[in-house]
């Protein structure tokens, strides 16, 4: 028997329509809800999460409107080992990324996915990733056991009954199917967080072909997120390669100069490396006055338009980001931007029903309850909050937000930063020579191991911090990039690279980072605008310490020698690794980039023993 439900009511869309009862007939739920997207759903589904255990409400005179969650100790982060790339050849997903032949993943699917929603209810979120309607923005529709993922969605998307107006009876859509896979037996009590606690069983699967995402077993961030990662990284790449478009993990960020002028940048930083700290950037004080807005804090989709110009649009409509360590200190906007209205996922809960964590610039509380949802002091040994907790907020709610973030046509980027977390090696900043070049710099980037993916440890190189989002073969990829270089008209933006993590011979930060980084902006700006000097190294065009705003840092030239020389010895080492690195890309790897290794490779060689800024 079909259960019956309100979906004719709310769309039209025949196609949507089969496939919401296709789905509920594999799953087999108890009822079905097609999501409106009103405050009033909203306020329902915490009121009944509240009554169930899975939300805590916070004290509303200290969080208002705000709740907190605690995942299961086994759901706490991406799980890169049980995410695939299923295309019809083994060879489009790549050697980066987890194939499975379509038809056996298919299979395992719909053996996993029978009747894993009894008990529970099948909600329909309909969704869109940039402001509905906009020429750059796509429709997704999520089915989801999962109340949490409906709220998180609510604060991430624009979503509910105005996407499916858009729609209409025969738009596109990506379809998500989503389950925590965890059925209820009648009468079986439910737990706080379901999910399937075994990793081997829970797995995130992306059709690109056919743009379809099917995602089991996890309740967690872009596990279950699915306009996130899978649609807005992976399924899209997939489209904007198909389509000649860029789909990246990129926060964008507008800069203000002094005179008014605005210049967009958009920067890619793998997970964890702070993309939201730079995103929601505070130019230190003293700084001239020059004004940094937030377009957005994670991804980027990017239209080349008539004019030649890159626009870049936020697909999201809230940030997901990483709870210890955001403080008033180390990103002021952020902490504004959760002050209420927000979700937070295994932090700790204090005694007077707020949040903290380590690294929040507050003293910790006498007495919590910690992520997992036991008692908590200080002294006990453990850390309170997870790694990878998370705040949910609302975009909107950053003071720093620009005032063109939703608009349709994007915003121009003028300049592409990528930057990786490594200690050693890499300077502070550099400039491509030019596009391909700075194609190779994106390629070639590293990065030591965060807290945002389980089971990832020591130093991997990150491609343009692409390496578990990409939905195709990595170089196929790169080539993608080479040929947007290649198209005429377009106006290229200028490629940089960053490093805030270099460390001096104690294992310190050399470099103070956060908003320090301001300075590091405006010789970007400056380049792009042609207004300041850079001197050749053999990584790229740099600035000399006279060409970076200093004002009012107390920052020797030495302790700029520091973050800015470059060893050869490490640099050849690197050439090397790189070489090893490519050769797993066999014939895709397009020979652009190989050429640019080999040139880079001749610089190093030419190169002084230790090369500094002061002596070149
Ligand atoms: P995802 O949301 O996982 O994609 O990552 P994100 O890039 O938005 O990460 P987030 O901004 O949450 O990264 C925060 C981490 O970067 C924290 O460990 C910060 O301490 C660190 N961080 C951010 N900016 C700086 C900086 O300028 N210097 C140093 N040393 N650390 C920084
Ligand atoms: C990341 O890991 O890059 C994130 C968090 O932005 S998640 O949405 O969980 O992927
Ligand atoms: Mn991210």
């Amino acid at each position: 028997m079909a259960l019956t439900h309100d979906g004719a009511n709310r769309t039209s869309n025949a196609k949507l329509l089969n496939w919401v009862d296709e789905i509920a007939a594999l799953t087999q739920p108890d009822r079905i809800v097609w999501c409106d997207g009103s405050e009033e759903e909203y306020q329902r589904l915490c009121d009944e999460m509240v009554a169930s255990g899975t939300f805590t409400k916070l004290n509303p005179e200290k969080r208002p409107n705000s709740y907190l969650a605690r995942s299961h100790p086994s759901d706490v982060a991406r799980v890169e080992d049980r995410t695939f790339i299923c295309s019809l050849n083994k060879e489009d997903a790549g050697p980066t990324n987890n194939w499975a032949p379509p038809d056996e993943m298919r299979a395992q699917l719909k053996g996993l996915m029978n009747g894993c929603m009894k008990g529970r209810t099948l909600y329909v979120i309909p969704f869109s990733m940039g402001p509905i309607g906009s020429p750059i923005a796509q429709i997704g529709i999520e089915i989801t056991d999962s109340a949490y993922v409906v709220v998180n969605m609510k604060i991430m998307t624009r979503m509910g009954q105005k996407v499916l107006d858009t729609l209409g009876s025969d738009g596109f859509f990506v379809p998500c199917v989503h389950s925590v896979g965890a059925p209820l037996a009648p009468g079986q009590q439910d737990v706080p967080w379901p999910c399937e606690p075994d990793i081997g069983r829970k797995a995130i699967v992306h059709f690109p072909e056919t743009r379809e995402i099917w995602s089991y077993g996890s309740g967690y961030g872009g596990n279950a997120l699915l306009g996130k990662k899978c649609l807005a990284l992976r399924i899209a790449s997939s489209m904007a390669r198909d389509e000649g478009w860029l789909a990246e993990h990129m926060l964008i960020l507008g800069l203000e100069s002094p005179k008014g002028d605005k210049t967009y940048v958009a920067a890619a930083f793998p997970s964890a490396c702070g993309k939201t700290n730079l995103a929601m950037i505070v130019p230190p004080k003293g700084f001239g006055n020059w004004k940094a807005l937030t377009v957005g804090d994670d991804i980027a989709w990017i239209k080349p338009t008539a004019d030649g110009t890159l626009r870049a649009i936020n697909p999201e409509a809230g940030f997901f980001g990483v709870a210890p360590g955001t403080s008033y200190d180390s990103n002021p906007m952020a902490m504004e931007s959760i002050k209420g209205n927000s979700i937070f996922t295994n932090v700790v809960l204090t005694d007077d029903g707020d949040v903290w964590w380590e690294g929040m610039g507050v003293a910790a509380p006498a007495h919590g309850i910690d992520w997992q949802g036991n008692d908590w002091t200080p002294d006990c040994g453990r850390v309170g909050a997870h790694p990878n907790s998370r705040f949910t907020a609302p975009a909107g709610q950053c003071p720093t937000i620009d005032p063109a973030w939703e608009d349709p046509a994007g915003v121009p980027i003028s300049a592409f930063i990528f930057g990786g977390r490594l200690s050693k090696t890499f300077p502070l900043v550099y400039q491509a020579f030019d596009w391909n070049h700075g194609v190779f710099m994106a390629a070639t980037m590293g990065s030591e191991a965060t807290a945002a993916a389980i089971g990832v440890t020591g130093i991997r190189r990150d491609p343009f911090a692409m390496l578990p989002f990409c939905g195709y073969n990595m170089a196929s990829y790169w080539g993608h990039w080479i040929n947007m270089g290649k198209k005429p008209g377009l106006k290229l933006p200028m490629i940089f690279r960053t490093n805030w993590f270099r460390k001096d011979a104690n294992g310190k930060f050399a470099w103070p980072g956060y908003g320090q980084n301001m300075r590091v902006l405006k010789w970007i700006v400056e380049r792009v605008n042609g207004q300041v000097g850079a001197v050749e190294s053999s990584f790229g065009l740099m600035p000399r310490y006279e060409d970076l705003d200093l004002e009012g840092l107390d920052f020797s030239k030495a302790q700029f020698e520091m973050i800015t020389s470059i060893n050869r010895a490490e640099a050849l080492s690197e050439i090397e690794e790189i070489k090893t690195f490519f050769a797993k890309f066999g014939a895709q790897l397009p020979p652009e980039l190989e050429s640019q290794r080999q040139e880079f490779g001749k610089r190093a060689e030419k190169a002084p023993e230790v090369w500094t800024v002061e002596a070149a």
